[in-house]
């Protein structure tokens, strides 16, 4: 089983031609609301390509909690972890324009999610085969639910994202980190490339359509990523996420298993929505085909 311990938001997306300047309104041509948020996101990848997947959260009391949580059970999502608290759920305001987007996240009920809360989820946790964080929870929780993981012996991918919830504290649990170049750059500084090195097959850098980076303990390795036409890249890195918890909890070796994320996320930005294009397993396998 893979537990994902993580947020759980509303979408509320917004289309315009172009981006507003400070102080400007302008009409925009799309309004609508999907389930996304990075927990949540990667919980239905993982789920859609065959991951028997465990949910940890927490949703509000509002009409969006119930569609969030509906939601994922609809995906075959154990939901028994998420916890309803008095409030409004997440939501993030995404704004889609000129070809990319820019996301405002207000937390909401996934601020409510307590290290308690995880020690309630223990002996899910401890039972997994990998355990999957991002860091839209507080890092009180983020830490628990490492600490517990590492306890157990259980693997974890922390997606660091957003990464100014990133502490050093994080990598004394030795997790499998997937920061993209930005994020790499918060956390180790410009030079990140040399951090490859001394996080071998456990600092895994996305770099969008480039693929991903990694050191394998002998050499720097490149996994090419896949050229296609994005719709929507929102939950692209969630997607990518959520194959790479399936792939790794399979224990495919780590350059195949990226090749699978690649290629699992290389299809989920052909489709408009955090989790609207998120494939199922047999289109992976049939997009990874074409690519040999
Ligand atoms: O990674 C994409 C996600 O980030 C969106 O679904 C949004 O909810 C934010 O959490
Ligand atoms: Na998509």
């Amino acid at each position: 089983m893979i537990t994902v311990v993580g947020s759980i938001n509303m979408d509320l997306v917004v289309g315009t031609e172009r981006f507003p300047k400070q102080g400007e309104t302008v009409l925009g041509n799309l309004y609508t609301t999907v389930p996304g948020g990075k927990g949540a996101n990667q919980a239905v990848a993982a789920a859609r390509l065959g991951g028997k997947v465990g949910m940890i959260g927490a949703v509000g009391t509002d009409p969006f909690g119930d569609d969030l949580a509906s939601n994922l059970k609809n995906e075959g999502i154990n939901t028994g972890g998420i916890k309803r608290v008095e409030g409004p759920s997440g939501i993030a305001n995404i704004l889609l324009s000129e070809g990319d987007n820019r996301i405002i996240v207000v937390p909401g009920a996934n601020h409510e999610l307590k290290p308690q809360d995880i020690d309630t989820c223990k002996r899910a946790i401890a039972s997994s085969d990998l355990v999957v964080l991002q860091l839209e929870i507080p890092v009180p929780t983020v830490l628990r639910t490492l600490e517990i993981a590492r306890t157990n012996r259980v693997p974890v991918i922390l997606n660091p994202a957003p990464a100014d919830g990133f502490t050093d504290e994080f990598l004394d649990c030795e997790p499998i980190l997937t920061p993209n170049e930005s994020e790499a750059a918060m956390m180790f500084g410009e030079n990140w490339e040399q951090a490859l090195e001394a996080h071998p097959n456990r600092l895994i850098v996305t770099l969008g359509k480039e693929g991903a980076r990694y050191h394998d303990g002998e050499r720097h390795v490149r996994v090419p990523g896949i050229q296609v036409n994005a719709v929507d890249t929102t939950g692209a890195g969630d997607t990518f996420n959520g194959a790479l918890a399936v792939a790794l909890a399979e224990n495919m070796p780590m350059k195949d298993a990226i090749r699978f994320a690649n290629a699992a996320a290389s299809l989920s930005v052909e489709k408009f929505g955090a989790q609207g294009g998120m494939p199922a397993r047999g289109e992976t396998m049939e997009r990874l085909r074409q690519l040999n």
